[in-house]
């Protein structure tokens, strides 16, 4: 039963830009194709790769997007999306505290902690110490900073609200058979345990918290070679959001809707 939600919910997610437009019609009595179309969704690393898939996908359901970069004056296809830029590096103190002044007091429904930093990016030689220390201020504290900032905004949102962590299968410790990706790996699986833990602190508040794996995707961090396109990907990811219960807090999602071990 639970699976054939899930594969409900991701069927959605694919077919979800034809069911905007067709909500767009007027239908005075006409459902949202979202829950959160009309709501306030913030996408942190929105200016490109996932992140602005997040945004256009958002958009296209009615959501009021706020979508962050960390150059907003560059982020020309952000803007063309019709989501509200605003500048936030996730690394900076002072520019959380801007971020969240900017923002103000309103409630906001869905963040999607996306931002993020690939093992690749260090240069050669890197040792595995400094590796780890930057790829995890961006990976895991950015998140725990960016969330910690909203939590007044989520909370007011209500039972519902909802905050989705942007994972790696690449940060389950009962998948990993390879190694690699070290610095890389190690932030996504701490990020993991953030999630759980917030999950369970904010049960009562109604706050859902999850964790989520987009597969490999093609954008500056997945590369040429992987299989997924950004639109299959976050299609299947804003199903599987769309889609959850109170019970699936705290839980690791694939985008296809089947359930990461941790
Ligand atoms: N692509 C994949 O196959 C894949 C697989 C598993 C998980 N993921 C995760 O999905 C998320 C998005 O990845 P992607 O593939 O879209 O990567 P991407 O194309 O490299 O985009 C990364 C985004 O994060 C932003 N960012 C980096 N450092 C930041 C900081 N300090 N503060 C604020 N924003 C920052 C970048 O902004 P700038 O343009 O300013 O650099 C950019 O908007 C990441 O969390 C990644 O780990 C991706």
């Amino acid at each position: 039963m639970r699976s054939l939600t899930r594969s409900l919910c991701v069927a959605f997610a694919l077919l979800a830009p034809l069911l905007f437009l067709a909500a767009a019609l007027p239908q005075d009595d006409a459902a949202p194709a979202s829950r959160f179309a009309g709501k306030t969704v913030v996408i942190t690393g929105a200016n490109r790769g996932l992140g602005l898939e997040f945004a256009r996908q958002y958009t296209a359901l009615g959501a009021h997007v706020v979508g962050t970069a960390r150059k907003p004056e560059e982020a020309e296809e952000l803007a063309a999306t019709g989501a509200r830029v605003l500048a936030l590096d996730v690394t900076d103190d002072a520019s959380v505290a801007a971020f969240d002044e900017a923002l103000g007091d309103g409630p906001v429904h869905l963040l999607v902690n996306n931002a993020g930093r690939g093992s690749r990016s260090l240069p050669e030689g890197t040792s595995r110490a400094e590796r780890a220390r930057v790829i995890m201020d961006v990976n895991t504290l950015g998140p725990i900073r960016v969330t910690e900032a909203l939590l007044d905004n989520l909370r007011a949102a209500g039972a519902g609200a909802t905050v989705a962590n942007m994972s790696s299968y690449l940060g389950s410790i009962g998948e990993n058979t390879s190694a690699g990706s070290d610095g890389y790996r190690e932030s996504k699986a701490a990020l993991n345990m953030f999630t759980r833990s917030l999950a369970i602190e904010e049960r009562e508040a109604g706050l859902i918290v999850i964790a989520m794996s987009p597969g490999w995707v093609r954008t500056r961090m997945g590369g040429e070679s992987a299989p997924l396109e950004p639109e299959e990907s976050i299609g299947g990811l804003v199903g599987v959001i769309e889609g959850l219960t109170a019970e699936e807090s705290g839980r690791f999602w694939h985008h296809d809707g089947t359930e990461l071990a941790w």
